[in-house]
């Protein structure tokens, strides 16, 4: 299996330009279900993820075009199919089919949803939303089947504000009877990008952001066109490398409202930055401060970027704290860390790192995606050579990583 070598310290820079979000994008495909004829999405991130849905989607019998970074998905002939484990196990966004499914056909059928191990991540509101709705939800063996004669709007709670229940409820509502109102719903820019591309099919949406998001019955809708949003989690991944080892490295084509959290703590440790519309300027400052990160859901502090923020912890001259408030197992990465030489420790959901310590390079196996980017941005900064094992969980989430950061003047390549 390939792995990743990285040559450490070497200073960066040029311009990194920010590719369409993962997270946007694994919706936006299924949400493609919704149109009778075609679609076209723009800034769709060519990412192993990426691969799958249009597997799926093949499996569904749309005709998938791409070109460049742009897909346009032909759903005329669109099939019930149910979905294969050995597909929807590959990501947890194959979840985003149940909602289109039921919208479409009042039948789902499909395996268990995959995705990083960094928590039981339930999907328990995603199943009562669709039952408030009038669905029913059986689970056999390894498959949810989801039926309903028909569906019927309604008023819709959820006790966590939930980005993958409020995108699958949203999906699914479009085509219940009345009017579906979401309450407590996830605000992140994913569900905006969605419900933008929603409305241009002709969807009748409002309140995406909020935390009150209503739906109308939209029935007929066709020609959806939309661009990923920016990813903010891969923008603020190479924020944070620029911080450690940045020379004027430039990060280009992020929405600055997406990366607030992220810049304010960057703020925090004392490192310095130029914001300019949607590029940022970034020199690795000589000494950094120590400050408490706490995730939370959007606006703040966002849980994906937590593991790579930790490792400029390492470097902060003192004691921070990271408290993970989302996912139960997202500190396997800092054990690893440890490994390399930092000075980090679990208790419950706080990780205490103690810094600074000079990290160096090692062999390891990366454990999850934003894990395996912490590794990466640990690498980059490490005295000699580091190896990651299982990268293609790394791969997923970071379009031409490898290629973006050598363009800036890293050692980085993958073996055999
Ligand atoms: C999305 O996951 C992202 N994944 C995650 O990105 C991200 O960490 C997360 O949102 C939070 O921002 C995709 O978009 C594919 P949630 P999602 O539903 O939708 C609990 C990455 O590295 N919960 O907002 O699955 C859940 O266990 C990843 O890119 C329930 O209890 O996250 C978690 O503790 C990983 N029941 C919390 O809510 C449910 O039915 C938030 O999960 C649903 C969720």
């Amino acid at each position: 299996m390939s792995k990743l070598k990285i040559e450490g310290k070497n200073v960066l820079s040029g311009t990194i330009e920010i590719s369409g979000a993962k997270n946007s994008a694994v919706a936006l495909l299924p949400a493609s279900l919704l149109c009778k004829t075609k679609s076209k999405i723009f800034k769709v991130p060519k990412i192993r993820d990426i691969e799958y849905l249009i597997k799926i989607l093949e499996v569904l019998n749309c005709k998938c075009k791409i070109e460049n970074n742009a897909v346009e998905i032909d759903t005329t002939h669109l099939k019930n199919a149910p979905i294969p484990e050995e597909l929807s196990e590959q990501m947890r966004a194959s979840y985003y089919f149940m909602g289109t499914l039921l919208a479409r056909f009042k039948k789902v059928e499909i395996s268990f949803p995959g995705g990083c191990h960094i928590g039981a991540r339930p999907i328990d509101l995603h199943i009562k939303g669709f039952e408030s709705l009038g669905a029913k939800v059986e689970i056999i063996k390894n498959k949810y089947i989801i039926t309903a004669d028909k569906l019927i709007g309604g008023r819709i709670y959820l006790d966590i504000a939930s980005v993958g229940a409020t995108i699958n409820i949203m999906l699914a509502a479009v085509s219940a009877e009345g009017k579906t109102i979401i309450e407590n719903a996830a605000r992140e820019p994913e569900i905006v990008n969605v419900a933008s591309y929603l409305i241009s099919m002709g969807a009748k949406i409002t309140g995406a952001g909020t935390s009150t998001i209503i739906i109308e019955q939209s029935l007929d809708l066709d020609n959806g066109v939309t661009e990923v949003f920016p990813d903010r989690i891969e923008a603020s991944t190479y924020i944070v490398l620029g911080a450690l080892m940045g020379e004027n490295l430039k990060i280009k084509g992020f929405i600055k409202e997406h990366i607030n959290a992220v810049l304010t703590k960057l703020n925090d440790v004392g490192q310095d930055f130029e914001l300019n519309g949607d590029e940022i300027t970034i020199t690795r400052a000589k000494k950094y401060l120590p400050t408490n990160i706490k995730t939370q859901v959007y606006p703040g502090f966002p849980t994906d970027m937590q593991q790579v923020f930790t490792v400029l912890l390492t470097r902060a001259s003192g004691e921070s704290t990271v408290t993970e408030t989302i996912y139960e197992s997202r500190f396997k990465s800092a054990e690893l860390l440890n490994q390399m030489g930092a000075n980090t420790a679990a208790c419950e959901n706080v990780l205490t790192i103690k810094g600074p310590t000079e990290l160096t390079g090692k062999s390891l196996w990366v454990p999850d995606l934003r894990g395996g980017a912490a590794l990466l941005v640990a690498g980059l900064i490490s005295e000699g050579t580091t190896i990651l094992d299982n990268i293609p969980l790394l791969l997923r989430g970071y379009e031409d990583v490898v290629e973006k950061l050598k363009a800036v003047g890293a050692k980085i390549e993958i073996i055999e």
